[in-house]
């Protein structure tokens, strides 16, 4: 029996409770949430060629051939240092061919925009441009005709006559001489709200449905970079994007356990898209920004202490472009790219996973440059990669003698310690730093093991452990499960929550719990009991509570880690007799069972109709289940 108070507030749920972390990692941005087809579309890859390919071109008998793509470089102010100086010697002959992002995705009966840059055409007086499926088949078609000596962009939009999951973009000419070729590019017009040149519409939805209360971005490592020199610089992410300077991803070959080497930052996807993404689906944006340490994983490089300044600084412009006035120097900037609004920014992260004196040292002076100019922003610190041992220690320690207002905790660990660890934050300080529970997952093998499973063990676990975090809403502010995506064939990491092929998405099992969290946040905190205990796993039983004072309803989430079914019988305090809700269920009986491309809402949620005799509602809670019941208090 259990005793669940509807009518009195333990603590009030946050909004930020249940968020996203959004990382570039496993092709989340270029090559996923990005909807960009071309790879390398401006020629700016470290192999200014990878990405393209010509058949039937060889650079040994360039006089023979039929033609020749020359990579220019020039210098300039922009971030846009090269293109393609294309001479064709055999119209009929030569072909430039982009693979995509392991192919492009083409759906029959879609529109495409194909947009170009070209100057100086000598001799071409027409470039076609031809989507070719995966049997060598046309499946979608347009041209242009060039007809200015300098640099002028040409669109056209065509409609695909098929399918195809793994299609490439080939270009031909009509003539014989030179060209010039930049920012060859290729969008869905269907993207994300109908932007141009957008973002995927599918793949946004999912994060939509969560009603996630925070988006955190850009990462994650690549905030921090392998060194220095390649950390993330929010500046040169935002203004016109042909112009944008790309940066090798820290998650490129090297670092990954698949083999990315054409892994690269476009930032197509930049900070002013990440304010506007945020916006769009109701969540507070949370970006994370360097504190001077690349990633401690890799080189660990700090920058020295009297060389901090130009760091400091981007996280105060970064405010300014956020939320500055229009004629200020960054708000001017957000305005003319589309938002006189200011974003409404209340949180800033400094550092992402980084421990020791040497954060601390620097933390400090970010807070304090920050608190002086922008008194009512927060600011999230970091307490390391660990969540137990002497640098956690010793960073909550530091952070709290410099009253820090929320600090990241971010745990990767086997699907048993999420079971056993429910009671987490039950002995936290409820007058110190709140929690930000940023980065978590159960592995089902090991850290980032790319053998791990999204399977219904690690997510019936994950579930466990969040209606401990739930109980302790009073301490834990900000929640998010990472890594948010995945391409299946270009991921660094495993487990992700959707994952996503050139055509299709899924929510992984994970995905449904977290949303069903999410979605059913609440505004209070009740008490859920046991003899005057709270469940927390004693019988394989876990349970949270929260009133929501928008929709007046009790919600009760209830979660049944034992392979038998459990009987329990609520006692409702502050419910009307005779009230009507709904029982939402997650479960299966195969811990092992998962989601897949083919077969996506394999585990998801059922929904049942309730009604309550008196103040008592009996419960049989099926084997291995997530139980959301939802009653209508008033
Ligand atoms: O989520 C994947 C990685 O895990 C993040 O980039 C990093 O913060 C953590 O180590």
């Amino acid at each position: 029996e259990l005793k669940v108070n509807a009518a009195k507030t333990v603590a009030e749920i946050q909004p930020t409770m249940y968020g996203i972390f959004f990382e570039d990692i496993n092709f989340a941005a270029d090559g996923g949430l990005y909807a960009e087809k071309v790879k390398n579309r401006s020629f700016e890859f470290e192999l200014p060629k990878m990405g393209w390919i010509e058949p039937n071109s060889d650079r040994h008998s360039f006089n023979k051939n039929s033609g020749i793509a020359r990579i220019i470089q020039f210098q300039d102010t922009t971030g846009n240092h090269n293109f393609a100086r294309i001479t064709v010697n055999d119209a009929s002959g030569y072909k430039l061919i982009n693979e995509g992002y392991r192919g492009m995705g083409i759906k029959k009966d879609a529109e495409y925009r194909l947009s170009v840059e070209v100057a100086q055409p000598k001799g071409i007086e027409k470039i076609h441009f031809k989507l070719i499926d995966e049997d060598g088949e046309v499946i979608g078609e347009t041209s242009i005709s060039p007809d200015s000596e300098q640099w002028k962009t040409y669109e056209s939009v065509f409609t695909a006559t098929e399918t195809a999951e793994k299609a490439k973009l080939q270009v031909t000419f009509e003539g014989n001489g030179d060209i010039d070729l930049d920012m060859i590019s290729l969008f869905p017009v269907d993207t994300w709200k109908g932007r141009k040149n957008g973002l995927r519409k599918d793949l946004v939805q999912l994060l939509a449905d969560m009603d996630p209360g925070f988006l955190r971005f850009p990462g994650g490592c690549i905030v921090e970079g392998r060194t220095l020199a390649k950390r993330y610089q929010w500046k040169k992410t935002v203004g016109p994007v042909e112009d944008r300077e790309l940066l090798v991803n820290r998650w490129n070959t090297e670092f990954s356990h698949r083999l990315t080497p054409d892994y690269y930052q476009s930032f197509g996807l930049g900070y002013y898209e990440y304010f506007q993404l945020a916006e769009d689906i109701g969540a507070e944006p949370l970006p994370i920004l360097g504190v001077g340490i690349a990633c401690q994983f890799n080189t660990g490089e700090l920058v020295p202490m009297d060389e901090l300044d130009p760091y400091v600084q981007d996280a105060i412009d970064l405010i300014q472009f956020a939320n500055g006035p229009v004629d200020s120097k960054w708000g001017k900037i957000r305005a003319e790219m589309g938002h006189p609004e200011p974003f409404g920014l209340e949180y800033i992260g400094i550092g992402n996973e980084q421990w020791g004196p040497e954060y601390i040292e620097r933390f400090k002076v970010f807070q304090k440059a920050i608190q002086e100019k922008y008194p009512d922003i927060t600011i999230v610190s970091g307490s390391g990669p660990f969540p137990e041992g002497d640098y956690f220690d010793y960073g909550w320690e530091q952070l709290k003698k410099l009253n820090a207002e929320i600090i990241d905790e971010h745990y990767y660990k086997p699907p048993k310690w999420f079971r056993e660890n429910a009671t987490r934050y039950d002995d936290y300080d409820r007058n110190g730093p709140k929690v930000f529970a940023g980065e978590y997952a159960a592995q089902s093998v090991g850290i980032a093991s790319p053998e791990n499973k999204n399977n219904w063990e690690t997510a019936l676990s994950e579930a466990a452990f969040m209606t401990g975090l739930e109980r302790n809403a009073d301490v834990v502010y900000m929640t998010s499960y990472a890594p948010l995506m995945a391409h299946k064939d270009a991921w660094q990491w495993t487990p992700d929550l959707i994952w996503f092929d050139n055509l299709k998405s899924y929510g992984t099992p994970n995905y449904y719990v977290q949303k069903l969290f999410a979605n059913n946040k609440g505004t209070d905190l009740v008490s859920v009991t046991e003899n005057g205990k709270p469940l927390t796993g004693q019988q394989d039983l876990y349970a949270s509570a929260v009133r929501d004072e928008k929709n007046n309803q009790l919600i009760v989430k209830l979660v049944n880690t034992s392979k038998k079914e459990m009987e329990v019988e609520l006692k409702l305090k502050g419910v009307k007799p005779g009230s009507k809700g709904d029982l939402i269920v997650l479960k299966d009986d195969d811990l092992s069972a998962e989601n897949s491309l083919e077969n996506r809402k394999n585990i998801s949620p059922e929904v049942k109709s309730l009604e309550i005799d008196g103040r008592e509602l009996e419960l049989e809670l099926e084997p291995y289940s997530v139980n959301v019941v939802k009653i209508n208090i008033k």
